[in-house]
């Protein structure tokens, strides 16, 4: 059976707030990688609502009791570059998570993503819990990238998690893999001709890393 789409807006008082500072063109790099941390740490409460747990016995300095520790491995799939902006976010809440990473950029005129890397943890189980990263869905053109190569590499169960995106990702995404389960924090009207998100944030590699 085919799971439909599921797509999660995680509205929060807390993430509109940080979101806006991140959108304002005077936000300094340093401030949009913190701001995109503590986001990221925020969306992980929802993301990981249906991770599974195992029952284990421990001992509290009172008594004996049993409690619930995560059971399944975690592995995050960033698409470089601004994908790794979320890395450190996730990994504060799941430290034990493995790192595989997706080089792609999305090709000036054509808008199409271009892959110059792909390198993820060579033993993954059956079970991994995976999740790929980018905080930018503008055409879904790199998303559905992403999620195509991880599946030929025998990847599946996958979710994507974004800061934002346009409708016009969204739905690409939503109608090529009804399988995968996206969660993002706002949704914009539009695209302007670059393939920019309109009012969006600009382009989130630049930002991140300072290169503009
Ligand atoms: C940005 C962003 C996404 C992609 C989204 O990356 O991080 O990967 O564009 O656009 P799309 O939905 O139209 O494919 P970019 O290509 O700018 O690379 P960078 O992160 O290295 O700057
Ligand atoms: N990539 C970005 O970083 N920003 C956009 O608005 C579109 C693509």
């Amino acid at each position: 059976m085919v799971k439909k789409n599921k797509v999660t807006l995680i509205e929060h008082p807390l993430i509109s707030h940080k979101l806006t500072h991140i959108r304002k063109k005077g936000t300094s790099s340093k401030e949009f990688k913190e701001y995109l941390n503590e986001i990221t740490r925020l969306m992980a409460y929802e993301v990981f609502k249906d991770i599974k747990l195992e029952e284990i016995k421990i001992e509290t300095p009172i008594s004996s009791t049993k409690g619930f520790v995560i059971s399944e491995k975690v592995n995050l799939y960033p698409i470089l570059r601004a994908g790794q902006g979320m890395v450190e976010g996730f990994s504060t809440i799941i430290p034990s998570a493995r790192v595989g990473h997706i080089g792609m950029y999305r090709d000036e005129k054509t808008l199409k993503p271009v892959e110059y890397l792909f390198k993820y943890p060579k033993d993954t189980e059956k079970d991994t819990y995976n999740i790929i990263i980018d905080p930018m869905l503008a055409t879904g053109g790199s998303a559905i990238a992403a999620i195509e190569k991880l599946k030929e590499n025998g990847i599946k169960n996958l979710k994507f998690v974004a800061l934002l995106g346009s409708q016009y990702a969204i739905d690409a995404i939503t109608s090529k893999h009804p399988d995968v389960e996206i969660f993002i924090a706002a949704i914009d009207p539009k695209l302007n001709k670059k393939g920019y998100i309109v009012p969006g944030l600009g382009d989130a590699g630049d930002r991140i890393f300072g290169t503009k």
